[in-house]
């Protein structure tokens, strides 16, 4: 089957994937594919690549959650799905299904267009994870549509300081133990 994307440089980071022909509503974009491994070796993995990465100063992890037992390390040369990026505003998701992750257009994309979706992240984290993408419904991290409201109220003038000042406190309480 021919490509139906190319990869290249990216305006929101690193690399990106793009349609490289109009994809319907609903395509098969491109597979997430790797090695199928269990949460201790991913986890293991997971660990190594981010050292890795402190190291050289470039790279980021590609392993995806597959279902609740087992990831796919899509650190290769052949996956090209890794390059995907997230955007608050999207045109694909990912399926995971039967043991396998693939990516489906949620709309119409056009020759040109950069294939974006959800990455879902959870909410906890929300600062280690800043959203470059550049849309006016962008909420500055990358999370889940979920949790999208509550990080919105979070960053609301009024409780952006208290946030922040709770965080400190505990922070500084993990120190003191
Ligand atoms: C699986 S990689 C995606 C491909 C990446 N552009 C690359 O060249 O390796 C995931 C990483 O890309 C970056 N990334 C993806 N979408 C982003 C966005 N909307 N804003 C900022 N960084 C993003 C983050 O560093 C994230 O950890
Ligand atoms: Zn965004």
């Amino acid at each position: 089957m021919q490509k139906k994307y190319l990869v290249k440089k990216s305006p929101i980071h690193g690399n990106g994937v793009f349609a490289a022909v109009p994809i319907k509503k609903g395509e098969f974009i491109a597979e997430y594919l790797g090695e199928k491994i269990d949460k201790a070796e991913s986890n293991r993995r997971g660990l190594a690549y981010e050292e890795a990465a402190k190291k050289t100063g470039k790279g980021s992890v590609y392993i995806f959650e597959l279902d609740d037992k087992f990831d796919i390390d899509g650190n290769n040369d052949y996956n090209d799905a890794k390059y995907i990026n997230h955007a608050c505003r999207t045109n694909a998701e990912a399926v995971c299904q039967d043991g396998s992750i693939k990516f489906y257009a949620t709309r119409d994309i056009e020759k040109g267009e950069e294939i974006l979706y959800n990455y879902g992240y959870a909410l906890e984290h929300f600062l280690d994870h800043p959203c470059h993408c550049g849309f006016p419904e962008c909420v500055g991290y990358i999370v889940s549509v979920q949790d999208r409201p509550k990080l919105r109220k979070i960053l609301s003038k009024g409780n952006r300081r208290k946030y922040f000042q709770n965080k400190a406190k505990k922070s500084a309480k993990k120190h003191c133990n």
